[in-house]
């Protein structure tokens, strides 16, 4: 799967797309995760391939990924600390959509990705036909996770994205993949090593400050999949079960065997529910 990139002024966005210039499919837009990149969806895009397992949507859908500012393929913006915004990421898929002739798509993130799904609702909720919060959670961050927050800066000034890796990669994947597919958590420590001191830094910024989306919950009227994998330890059950009881008509699947990243640790599960949803709604 080739990056893709647009050009919006002076500003270069990357992402991943199923089907370049298909301009009459139905959309669905997956947000990544923190602190990774476009690229963690891959067994998402792989799928829509491979015939025989099971695709993350049905026939005739396209698949699109953007990497948030800083991360994969979209460079950092300079001097956009100051007032840091998890709105930044939401405004730059908008900017996206437009600048793809897309008026409104199916919109998913998975943990961080699902905060940008919540901005994108409180920003443009007439682009949205459609939402998919995977092991996340609506609450703002609590006084004991700024102060974790405030650790991980700490690290990366001292160790770099190499420290956060070593760090994060560990909590993000559950106990059956620690244990059944250990090359999984290499790949994803990996994939942390590859992002920059910046993209991090803007994000952890961005997390710390980002509202308290428990309020929209009740007032959402598009189709909803809430989806989680049981052994998730960053977003646990709980969360994802308080989400899917606030939404209105949303239905929550709980994924076996996976921890925080339940689409990579469990991508046939993950796949088959997405597919089922989107079939099922659209
Ligand atoms: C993520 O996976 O995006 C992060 O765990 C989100 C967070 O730290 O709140």
């Amino acid at each position: 799967m080739h990056r893709q990139y647009v050009h919006i002024g002076a500003r270069t966005l990357g992402y991943l797309d199923s089907a370049p210039g298909d301009r009459g499919a139905p959309v669905l837009v997956l947000v990544h995760a923190f602190p990774l990149a476009a690229n963690m969806w891959e067994p998402q895009f792989k799928q829509a391939s491979a015939p025989s397992a099971p695709s993350a949507a049905p026939p005739g859908w396209r698949l699109l990924a953007p990497d948030l500012r800083g991360f994969g393929g979209t460079p950092a913006v300079d001097g956009d600390l100051e007032n840091a915004s998890i709105d930044d990421y939401a405004k730059d898929v908008i900017d996206l959509l437009s600048e793809l002739g897309i008026d409104r798509a199916v919109m998913g993130g998975l943990s961080m990705g699902g905060y940008v799904t919540f901005a994108m609702l409180r920003r443009a909720a007439d682009r949205v036909r459609g939402l998919v919060l995977a092991d996340t959670k609506s609450g703002a961050d609590t006084l004991e996770a700024r102060g974790n927050r405030r650790n991980v800066l700490a690290l990366l000034d001292r160790e770099g994205p190499s420290g956060i890796a070593r760090d994060m990669a560990p909590k993000l994947v559950g106990p059956t993949t620690q244990t059944d597919r250990p090359e999984l958590e290499a790949g994803v420590r990996r994939l942390i090593k590859q992002q920059s001191a910046a993209a991090i830094r803007g994000a952890v910024l961005r997390l710390m400050e980002r509202p308290d989306s428990t309020p929209q919950l009740a007032s959402i009227r598009v189709p909803t999949l809430v989806l989680v994998g049981r052994d998730d330890a960053i977003t646990p059950v709980v969360e994802s079960q308080r989400m899917a009881d606030a939404i209105p008509g949303a239905q929550l699947v709980i994924v076996p065997k996976a921890g925080h990243l339940s689409s990579l640790e469990q991508p046939e599960a993950f796949n088959a529910a997405l597919s089922e949803f989107l079939a099922t709604n659209f």
